[in-house]
């Protein structure tokens, strides 16, 4: 298994080439088609479909592009749905120069899961960024989207965002294994074992605080 983090767009996405056994599989296209593009070159790799953590702009940026030049699919949770569709839930509205509509996507739904089970994938839906936010389980690798970030966590803010959920998300990842490696949506990476000493907000502290 191998990982290569390409780190994409303004917002300075990470999006993941995942290349298992069998498959390689880009892990949020964020808005940088071209960068996404030469790596496959160079590495000779033919992508075999596209699986997001969530749909926000920053990370569905290249979905289109990556379609149109692989005819490959690409996965999302079914409860992403909303966002991919509307410029202003995914935010596309307010910082890209076009509002971002996908016309073309795979809703995962629970009973699908297994379709990734057959490639050594485990997918998780973690909410509280967003309602479909997942994280996605290969080998000792956890990518964690916009939940989790070395010693942080993403927003609850936006459209679909959820404190609560955000919480019992939290703690699913806190009864994983200590020696993960996180891949975060943003940011660099870490293991569970960092996180766990030095992540606010995977203390009891933080996760028993009533809102
Ligand atoms: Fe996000």
């Amino acid at each position: 298994m191998k990982v290569k983090k390409l780190e994409l767009g303004f917002f300075k996405v990470n999006c993941y080439i995942l290349s298992l056994d069998e498959k390689d599989i880009i892990i949020d296209p964020g808005a940088d088609f071209n960068t996404i593009q030469q790596y496959l070159k160079k590495e000779n790799i033919k992508p075999d479909f596209i699986l997001n953590t969530h749909g926000h702009y920053d990370h569905i940026g290249a979905v289109t592009d990556v379609i149109s030049n692989y005819n490959i699919p690409f996965y999302i949770h079914e409860l992403e749905e909303p966002i991919i569709k509307d410029p202003e839930k995914n935010l596309s509205s307010f910082f890209g120069k076009n509002g971002l509509s996908l016309k073309t996507y795979n809703l995962i739904k629970k009973s699908d899961y297994n379709y990734f089970a057959d490639f050594g994938i485990k997918i998780v839906n973690t909410a509280g960024h967003t309602p479909g936010s997942i994280i996605i389980i290969a080998g000792n690798c956890v990518f964690t989207g916009d939940l989790l970030f070395k010693e942080s966590v993403g927003r609850t803010d936006l459209a679909g965002g959820d404190i609560i959920q955000m919480k019992k998300s939290l703690v699913k990842i806190k009864s994983m294994e200590a020696e993960m490696e996180l891949h975060p949506g943003h940011g660099p990476s870490s293991t569970l074992e960092h996180e766990l000493k030095n992540n606010y907000y995977l203390q009891d502290d933080f996760l028993k605080e009533d809102y």
